[in-house]
């Protein structure tokens, strides 16, 4: 059996999870779900980068020590986590003590191996910001924004990590594997900050401005940067998640595109090298969500929250609006018209709706039991094969990263079973006695379909899979698919059906305007 090991970014717990946060998660956890069913044995690791300086900022502002900051910021992440039903097998939060002692030993063996050496550090440091300031800050007169006050040239005492020594191995690997980064458009970003050479990495801060990190196991007057901590959440969490190198596995590591350069695409590959560890299994990069075409940001108050969208419209239909809006690994633009029109339409209209009609004509006409289909007429050949092949794109557009694609295709499904119903008319079939098996086929063969597309839709909207599988007397829940899949069910003959209720009851909204 193949195992994969699948990770997400750590988030900042400096402030409240927004839309970004919401959707690496919701995708990282479609493709866990997505795997399992296609009978791989999935790890998947989720988690919270609490150190640095943003961090320490944000809970001297709020008037608590750093610890209960982060414990209350990751109270609401957990919480969002549990109302999405994105669920990790381990939930790391980079405070914990397997991190540290993770952490600390990387330090120590890349410190005895000659890898991180001492230097000086010079540059621009805003004191009201308390940070080093980049050459990209700067403006076209030389001169420092308002925002950072006063800047001064600081030398400072520090720990580097070399990065030069793995340039032209990394250089090489990216040129001979590119898929090592999907899509592979990004591969030509960090080829390209790979052309000029790279300068050490300063992994550490000094106490005095920095207190808020794991401190460097070799000098305890230094913490460790919060890149060089945070990468390595992924060794800390592989395997059981004990916190131990040799339980590295290569991972598909899921990030945003503002991540890649340099952190995963050069500090990470880099780091895993030194560590003799190999190399990740693929970046998989998505893009990065505006609202009105803007960046979210809190200052301009274009933030969205995914725990008042799961309120209003449902966590499945947020779920599903994301991965079937944002092709994956490019920008989309935030609408919540657009969500609540996908909910309405695809969602409650044509996937409710198909299990409404069916279900309520089982129960009038063939006593909530699924009938028996002895042998398809060429209608219902037709219609399975409509179905089957839609199946197929899925599979296909799923497993190579399409998901906005491949939910199209699975509506296909969907849509051909409630065109199907209305060109049998099956409420003109009931009163002939004569139609008897053509009434049959339409109703099984509408089950049969739901049952198809709802195993298969249950890795995008688990709790409505399992709601409307139970409803169509489906009751073992998600298993891994058969091996002969996609196959039409013939094991529903006879299958009582549970209550049938809207999957996605009309929202107050949705009636006022119909
Ligand atoms: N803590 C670092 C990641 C360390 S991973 C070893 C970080 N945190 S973050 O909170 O700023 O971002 C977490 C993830 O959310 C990143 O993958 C980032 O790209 C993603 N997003 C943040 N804003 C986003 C959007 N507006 N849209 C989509 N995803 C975005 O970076």
């Amino acid at each position: 059996m193949r195992n994969l090991f699948l990770t997400t970014a750590i988030d900042y717990a400096n402030a409240k999870p927004h839309l970004g946060h919401a959707y690496e998660k919701v995708l990282t956890d479609t493709l866990a779900r997505f795997e399992r069913r296609k009978g791989v044995s999935v790890r998947f690791l989720s988690g919270l980068d609490e150190h640095g300086q943003k961090v320490q900022q944000s809970a001297a502002q709020s008037g608590q020590s750093p610890q209960q900051f982060v414990d209350g910021i990751s109270a609401e992440f957990l919480k969002l986590w549990r109302i999405l039903k994105v669920e990790p097998d381990d939930y790391l939060r980079t405070t914990e003590s397997r991190h540290r002692q993770l952490v600390q030993g990387v330090l120590a063996k890349l410190y005895a191996q000659g890898d991180i050496v001492k230097g000086t550090f010079k540059g621009f440091y805003s004191i009201r910001a308390e940070q080093f300031l980049t050459e990209k800050e700067r403006q076209p007169d030389g001169s420092w924004p308002e925002i950072f006050g006063e800047v001064v040239e600081l030398t400072e005492e520090n720990y580097f990590f070399k990065l030069s020594k793995y340039q032209d191995w990394l250089k090489e690997l990216l040129t001979k594997k590119p898929s090592l980064i999907f899509p592979e458009f990004r591969t030509k970003e960090v080829l390209g900050a790979l052309e000029k050479p790279l300068p050490d990495l300063c992994i550490s801060r000094p106490k005095t401005r920095l207190a808020w990190g794991i401190p460097l196991p070799f000098d305890d007057h230094q913490v460790t940067y919060v890149w060089f901590d945070a990468l390595l959440n992924y060794v800390t969490g592989a395997g059981g998640g004990a916190g131990k190198l040799e339980d590295w596995t290569p991972a598909v590591h899921v990030i945003g595109k503002d991540i890649l350069v340099p952190a995963h695409g050069i500090y990470w590959p880099c780091m895993l090298q030194a560590l003799g560890l190999p190399v990740f299994e693929q970046l998989l990069v998505h893009g990065f969500w505006t609202r009105k075409n803007e960046k979210l940001s809190k200052s301009t108050g274009n933030v969205v929250d995914p725990e008042i969208l799961s309120a209003k419209y449902g966590a499945d239909s947020f779920r599903y609006y994301v991965l079937r809006e944002m092709a994956l690994g490019h920008d989309a633009d935030f609408d919540e018209d657009s969500l609540a029109a996908r909910r309405k339409g695809e969602l409650a209209h044509e996937l409710g709706n198909l299990l409404q009609r069916a279900g309520s004509m089982i129960g009038r006409y063939r006593d909530g039991k699924i009938p028996t289909v002895s042998a398809a007429d060429a209608v219902s050949e037709a219609f399975r094969s409509t179905v089957l092949a839609a199946l197929k794109k899925w599979d296909e557009l799923m497993s190579s990263r399409q998901i906005h694609l491949a939910l199209g295709e699975l509506w296909k499904g969907v849509q051909a079973a409630n065109q199907m119903i209305e060109a049998r008319a099956p409420w003109k079939l009931a009163k002939d006695p004569a139609q008897a098996a053509a009434l049959d086929a339409t109703l099984a063969d509408a089950m049969a379909a739901l049952e198809l597309v709802l195993e298969e839709v249950a890795c995008v909207m688990p709790s409505t899979a399992e709601a409307g599988l139970q409803q169509i007397g489906h009751t073992g829940g998600i298993s891994p698919r058969a091996k002969n899949w996609p196959q039409w069910p013939t094991h529903q003959a006879g299958r009582p059906l549970g209550k049938i209720e809207p999957l996605f009851p009309l929202l107050e909204e949705d009636k006022q305007k119909s």
